[in-house]
């Protein structure tokens, strides 16, 4: 089903051709901001009048008279100096009602008439480490871009750039292998008078090879001894040794697992088929520097090897370097997004790379995307497009700490989401049973954390706050959870009214829209596609959770003042898909597109 906005934008611009004898006449047409001016707004005439020197009012109202949208609005009004205004008909709304009603899996969208291939990169945490609050923003984000452009019909590659390579995996090794020597020792003398103080598996468990990572990062620092070791297990582990190699596979095995238990949670669609981790790219690095170096664009700078790309300066105006080889011969993580744009675009096939990282990185994509255009690694026809967002904040304004000024645990997160949720839950509905309840909790738990961040502008901070997120009221996932249990409510209720929904349904051919709050509703119902496209056309999830919020907000305007299981016979089966299509919408932008679980009582 084509949307409504299309639509009207390819006829008005056709008419406007027609009349002005000029080609490529964009009619711009909006929804309106103000339901006075109609439905939809076409401002495009202004610049056309500007352009053929003509009367901007007097233009608007010929090609009014040159366009044919009987089938779609009432007549065309002009406006002010040249605005047309348009306004959706009760028969096309009703036929196009109709029309998402026969599709049951995708209410009619239409997918992209030009499906691409888009690699997203996202979440990409790094091994030993747990995943933090920081990388809940990249996870979820990236997760609905990628829902939203798979439903959109386009070819998706998820790639979990995750951070497995390097001299952090140097200091992983040491770290590691240091401990386990203790161990041994400790081990070996605690035997003999039959203690054991070690537990199964340390130190290969997340939290203490997350522990020791931090202390030899900060040791490597002071101590030149300390760096040299770590330096040794790096390249040792590079060159393939298997006593590293061992141990680096065993760290990254213990970190991803835990990730992927992090990914069910959040119900994120990333799996082990994902990874390509740094590592992956570590034989194409050389041919990174050697390839830049020959098309002249490397230069060696103090013993490094640098590419300067135009337009980049420092503070002090001098240029500034991308740096891809360290004197000491070492690559860096700008030399393997290199080597990783150029496996996307020749074996991905990739018409767009999309990075979600948070806006601390800006520098970095940017010197990125100008140096893999200066090589040709990326034509122009190939999007590049850093979707960054901005910090989580506590309480006092900076980024969300716990009260000892450590990051805070994506787990011990969620699983407090789920704790109060559950408070919540009790207090609505006290009578459900034990499992209900559990199950309802960590559906509005993990999804109120998911739905907070999806409903802010991405590029700004926010503020976390569990009372904010949880509240019944507003823009959240319990409000959004609530209004679509309380259809299915409805539902429930008309069974024992002896109302048989799906017979009133099925078949259905026409329907009677008449009061302002059935055709508002309607309105905004046949317009899920357009947000759809525009909360995917600019990575923006919270064009959806907006549409969705208005959406519930609106139906509960129809819902008070329109009766719906007692309405006359001649009206209930249009009240009745009013309730379904709400629902079902609902449902779909929650669930598919934004992995957050609905439920059928709260
Ligand atoms: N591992 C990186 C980090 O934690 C994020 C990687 C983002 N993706 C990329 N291709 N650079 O900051």
């Amino acid at each position: 089903m084509k949307l409504v906005i299309d639509e009207l934008e390819e006829r008005i611009s056709a008419a406007m051709a027609s009349v002005a004898g000029v080609e490529g006449c964009a009619a711009i047409v909006r929804p309106s901001t103000d339901p006075k001016f109609g439905d939809y707004q076409a401002n495009g005439v202004m610049a056309l009048a500007k352009k053929l020197k003509t009367n901007p009012r007097k233009l608007a109202e010929e090609v009014v008279e040159n366009l044919d949208l009987n089938d779609i609005c009432e007549p065309p009004e002009v406006a002010g100096p040249g605005f047309i205004n348009l306004r959706l008909k009760a028969d096309f709304l009703a036929d196009r009602l109709l029309e998402i009603n026969e599709d049951t899996t995708g209410l009619a969208v239409e997918k992209a008439d030009k499906p691409r291939t888009i690699v997203v990169d996202f979440s990409s945490p790094n091994i030993a480490k747990q995943m933090h609050v920081g990388h809940l923003r990249s996870t979820i984000i990236g997760d609905a871009i990628c829902r939203m452009l798979e439903f959109l019909g386009h070819k998706v590659i998820r790639q979990n750039h995750i951070g497995d390579w390097g001299l952090q995996m140097g200091m992983v090794i040491h770290s590691t292998r240091q401990a386990q020597s203790m161990k041994e020792a400790v081990d070996g003398y605690e035997r003999r008078r039959g203690l054991n103080r070690f537990p199964e598996g340390w130190p290969l468990e997340l939290s203490s090879l997350e522990h020791s990572y931090k202390i030899m990062s900060k040791r490597e620092k002071e101590d030149q001894q300390v760096a040299y070791a770590i330096r040794e297990s790096t390249v040792r582990l590079q060159r393939g040794e298997k006593s590293e190699i061992d141990i680096w596979k065993k760290a990254r095995e213990i970190t991803l697992n835990e990730c992927l238990r992090l990914y069910r949670m959040l119900s994120v669609t990333l799996d082990n088929e994902h990874i390509r981790g740094e590592s992956f790219y570590a034989d194409m690095l050389p041919g990174v520097v050697s390839g830049l170096q020959k098309k002249n664009l490397a230069v060696d700078s103090k013993g490094a090897v640098c590419v300067f790309p135009e337009g980049f300066k420092n503070k002090e105006g001098a240029p500034l370097p991308f740096i891809i080889r360290k004197s000491d011969g070492a690559y860096l993580y700008a030399t393997t997004d290199l080597a990783a744009v150029r496996y996307r675009v020749d074996d991905l096939k990739a018409d767009a790379i999309v990075y979600v990282t948070d806006s601390r990185q800006k520098m970095h994509f940017e010197m990125l995307f100008a140096v893999a255009r200066m090589a040709g690694w990326a034509s122009e026809d190939v999007e590049l497009s850093h979707v960054m967002f901005g910090s989580i904040l506590g309480d006092d304004g900076t980024p969300l700490k716990t009260r000892s000024g450590e990051n805070v645990k994506l787990k011990e997160l969620l699983d407090e989401a789920v704790e109060r949720a559950k408070a919540v839950v009790e207090e609505k509905n006290p009578q459900l049973a034990p499992d209900e309840k559990a199950k309802i909790a960590s559906a509005v738990g993990i999804g109120a954390v998911k739905y907070a961040d999806y409903s802010n502008n991405r590029t700004s901070d926010y503020v976390f706050s569990f009372d904010k997120m949880l509240a019944m009221e507003g823009n959240t996932a319990p409000y959004m959870q609530y209004a679509y249990a309380r259809i299915k409510s409805i539902e429930r209720k008309a069974e024992s009214k002896d109302v048989d929904i799906e017979t009133e349904l099925a078949g259905l051919k026409e329907l009677r829209l008449t009061e302002p709050a059935e055709l508002d509703l309607a309105k905004h119902i046949i317009r899920y596609g357009e947000a759809i496209g525009s909360a995917a056309g600019d990575y923006r999830p919270n064009y959806l959770t907006s549409y969705l919020y208005e959406l519930a907000q609106k139906f509960s305007t129809f819902y008070s003042s329109c009766p719906v299981l007692i309405a006359e016979p001649a009206k209930r089966p249009s009240r009745l898909l009013l309730c379904d299509l709400t629902a079902r919408t609902i449902r779909h932008g929650l669930s598919e597109l934004l992995g957050i679980s609905v439920v059928e009582q709260m």
